[in-house]
């Protein structure tokens, strides 16, 4: 048993194996099981109320209590101050919106939107690179490496090109990317690699070279990555006055934020810090439901750490034989193999989740109604609010209760996306297509006074 204060241990409740957090590690050695990083919390000084975190807000010419993720770092006490990585990350918002509320069905008030598209590379993956930076540059490592859907490889690049602690490649599907992620890699300087397959192809790659090479890797198998993302669920707490909501929604791709969410609210119950916890659901695209599939199809659990390991392999040895590959619109959750499966899975079991599946035109029309009430999103963020009204058409929500969806990335990663809704044909529900007009004034005007 280690005797630090924060350690590695396999998630599996039977393994009780803990190692180091001075190694490098992506499985557990001995079982394969993913890793958490657990804390010996009669040793860390936890404010007694969450409220005292309020308070570090107001100090903004500190960086670690400006930084939204390590303004709370008694709650991931991984890391000394000094090794920090920090760019300002987690300075996002909650924010009601009615327009959306009376889209979704929810009785007005009683909807928010967690804007994560506001963090300094425009998705939430900021409040996990941020702690796994920090890890990478505890263990002194000069290179690091990821596969991503777009948003990971724009995190990593910024935390890389900003700070220059190591050097990065990032493991992209050729295609597979929208424009405005690829840009920020390349602009922030990572090496990238443009793999000639999807994102289950490229991890699977960069999981192989991390291994032989020695490169540090940034995926969301990486424990410490984790820890940061647990943050964006204290913000939505603190911005509901440390109220806990009825529902979490959130996309479903890799599943890093829902198993992150899960161990937030594990560890706040268990501090005593939260009476009760939210229901969380999370949202598939239909292209891309291997969570959806297994859990509410064929009935696959947490089983109290022992989920059924036939049944996952089959399935996917199924998924093999079809050749049947992820396919959705919403670019950063198409994924069939996510990683983080059975910490989901845990997650899940303590949140008395569920699981949904979306298309993707329900996915653009939630979306659009992000954009025309509120600040708007990228397409996987659009799954949330789709999910959330999918679920109170079934009753599953009801009206009264208060939900918040988690908008993961900025409306300017994928403005193809957003273009081809409002100019396509068939024209969707909340199309707002751009009007062509004749460079000719009177022309110009008789369009004005046919919408005035
Ligand atoms: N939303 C956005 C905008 C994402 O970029 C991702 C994942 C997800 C949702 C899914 O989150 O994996 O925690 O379930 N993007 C990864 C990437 C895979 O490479 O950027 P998850």
């Amino acid at each position: 048993m280690s005797t630090d204060l924060a350690y590695q241990s396999s998630i599996s409740p039977d393994h009780s194996s803990t190692y180091g957090l001075d190694e490098v590690l992506t499985a557990c050695p001995e079982t394969g099981e993913l890793l958490d990083i657990q804390y010996d919390w009669d040793r860390v000084e936890v404010p007694s109320s969450l409220k005292d975190f309020e308070a570090r807000w107001a100090n903004r010419n500190c960086p670690l209590d400006y930084s939204g993720v390590w303004r709370f770092r008694q709650l991931l006490p991984f890391a000394p101050d000094d090794q920090i990585v920090t760019i300002g990350e987690g300075q996002t918002l909650l924010q009601q919106s009615n327009s959306v509320a009376k889209y979704v069905g929810l009785n007005e008030g009683q909807l928010y939107l967690q804007y994560e598209g506001l963090n300094p590379s425009g998705s939430f993956k900021d409040n996990g690179m941020t702690a796994a930076s920090t890890h990478a540059r505890m263990v002194g490592a000069k290179m690091a490496a990821c596969a991503s859907t777009g948003n990971t490889s724009a995190s990593l690049a910024i935390y890389a090109g900003t700070t220059k602690h190591f050097k990065v490649i990032v493991f992209v599907g050729s295609g597979k990317i929208a424009y405005g992620k690829l840009s920020q890699a390349l602009d922030y300087g990572a090496t990238t690699l443009q793999i000639q397959g999807d994102f289950d192809d490229a991890l699977k790659q960069v999981r192989e070279v991390c291994k032989t090479a020695g490169i540090y890797l940034c995926n969301s198998v990486n424990p410490f990555r984790l820890e940061g993302q647990k943050t964006i669920m204290y913000r939505v707490l603190e911005g509901l006055n440390w109220e806990v909501p009825d529902w979490i929604v959130v996309p479903g791709g890799n599943l890093g934020n829902s198993s992150a969410f899960g161990k937030a609210f594990m560890e706040l119950k268990e501090l005593g810090l939260i009476d009760r916890v939210p229901r969380l659901a999370v949202i598939n695209a239909q292209g891309a439901n291997t969570l959806y599939e297994l859990h509410e199809k064929h009935g696959l659990c947490w089983n109290g750490g022992k989920p059924d390991a036939e049944l996952i392999k089959s399935f996917y040895q199924k998924m093999d034989d079809e050749d049947r590959r992820a396919s959705t619109l919403a670019s950063a959750i198409e994924i069939n193999r996510p990683v983080n499966l059975k910490k989901c899975l845990r997650a899940l079991d303590f949140c008395d989740g569920v699981v949904r599946e979306v298309s993707d035109d329900e996915i653009l029309d939630g979306k659009s109604q992000v954009g025309a009430g509120g600040f708007g999103c990228e397409p996987a963020s659009g799954a949330s609010v789709a999910g959330a009204k999918l679920l109170r058409e079934q009753g599953i929500i009801a009206p009264s209760d208060r939900v918040v969806c988690i908008l993961t990335g900025h409306q300017l990663k994928d403005p193809n996306a957003t273009v081809n809704y409002h100019s396509g044909q068939p024209a969707p529900e909340f199309q707002n297509a751009p009007i062509p007009v004749e460079n000719d004034f009177e022309k110009i005007m008789e369009v004005i006074q046919g919408i005035a």
